[in-house]
């Protein structure tokens, strides 16, 4: 990699750029997690994390990256043999599934281009042939982070409530919450996933579950595939007096304690506009480049990465050695069947107008000198809606 001077892009859809703010907070002595002033920490963290989920419900938090919260939210809700409906949106969509199936449970999933996001008329038609409610749970990634595609929850809620159905609704926004509007209680998730190291802005090191009153409810009276570390009955139990039934990330708590002041600061409603907006831009500088941003939908665009898909011949992850050569920028790379054929572009986080102008400057002069065949205004095109 070239010397150069000035900070490193990390401009993949996460793990995201840390502030200094948030640096700063962790980097203080480590306390007795089994003390007072723990507790305080934790009675003060646990309700400002509710309306980032937008939930009055509990949310647990774990030491560990987005899998472990994927698979608690598995586990502490069904049963051996349950059948989960799920979506083909993309990589994180077949891992998840994939983890399910490991697990024991009997796993439907719905084909899909990895252009589009989880399709509501095909869940709703297979939810209403389910007459005898074989499908315990929907499991859906609101925002695929190898696509850059959204998937439209209210509409799936729809979806279920109208085919009268009970399986329950499990949600994994590891790459949009605090990024893209989300709403855990009026959209009628159960189980809401999510990790620290991506709209949150810490690094990855905390798994979160935000749980419904009939996802506890599952938990308490039906639930019986087996689990330990990741039962919510100790760690709920435990969270009444301040604590934790296992030795907690102390120190990515307090990372977290001040990026939810920053959110609080910023205000959730312009966090997702100013997300919406760089997501726009980005597509703007995308289109006048000559290329085609990979989501097919209109209404699915994400709010926090863009993936670029490449002409026919083109090999994205040269593009991306080029770029991190040339300008130390790091670009998200193509992920299973898009491996080679997109690089995707990270403006999630902390970031703002220059972090963007600053990103596709890199990537219009990295396109450029990888020999990809575009025109030069892209740079210009985001400027001016940004403007
Ligand atoms: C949408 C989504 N789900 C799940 C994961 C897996 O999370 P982790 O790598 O933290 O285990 C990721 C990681 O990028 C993701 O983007």
């Amino acid at each position: 990699m070239a010397a150069t001077g000035g900070r490193h892009f990390l401009q993949i859809p996460g793990p995201t750029n840390v502030p200094d703010r948030v640096l700063r907070a962790m980097a203080a002595p480590t306390i007795d997690h089994r003390g007072p002033e723990f507790a305080e920490l934790v009675r003060e963290l646990l309700p400002a994390l509710g309306p980032v989920f937008g939930t009055t419900r509990p949310v647990v938090v774990y030491p560990s990256s987005g899998t472990g919260a994927w698979e608690a939210a598995l586990v502490n809700t069904l049963s051996p043999g349950d059948r989960v409906l799920a979506s083909e949106t993309g990589h994180f969509a077949t891992l998840w599934t994939e983890l399910a199936g490991r697990l024991g449970l009997d796993v439907d999933m719905i084909p899909g281009d990895w252009r589009h996001g989880a399709d509501p008329a095909a869940i709703s038609e297979r939810l209403r042939a389910d007459t005898g409610h074989a499908i315990k749970a929907v499991c859906v990634v609101h925002n695929e982070t190898s696509t850059g595609v959204t998937s439209r929850i209210p509409e799936l809620r729809a979806a279920l409530d109208s085919a009268a159905h009970p399986a329950l609704l499990l949600v994994d926004t590891i790459s949009s919450l605090a990024s893209i509007d989300y709403r855990h209680d009026e959209w009628g998730v159960d189980v809401t996933v999510a990790g620290s190291q991506k709209g949150l802005m810490l690094p990855p090191g905390l798994g979160f579950t935000a749980v419904s009153d009939k996802a506890l409810h599952a938990h308490r009276e039906t639930a019986g595939l087996p689990r330990a570390y990741w039962d919510w009955t100790p760690i709920l139990a435990a969270n009444g007096g301040g604590y934790y039934p296992y030795t907690p990330a102390t120190n990515l708590l307090y990372g977290l304690r001040e990026a939810l002041a920053m959110l609080a600061e910023e205000g959730l409603s312009a966090v997702f506009a100013r997300h919406q907006r760089h997501a726009a831009a980005t597509r703007a500088a995308v289109r006048s480049w000559g290329l085609e941003v990979l989501c097919a939908d209109e209404r699915e665009h994400s709010g926090s990465l863009t993936a670029v898909l490449l002409p026919e011949g083109q090999d994205a992850d040269a593009v991306r050695r080029v770029i991190l050569d040339r300008f130390d920028m790091s670009l998200g790379t193509g992920l299973g069947r898009l491996a080679g054929k997109v690089f995707r572009i990270g403006h999630l986080g902390h970031f703002n107008d220059l972090s963007l102008a600053g990103t596709l400057a890199g990537v219009q002069m990295g396109l450029q000198l990888a020999g990809v065949p575009i025109k030069p205004g892209g740079v210009e095109a985001a400027l001016e809606l940004l403007k």
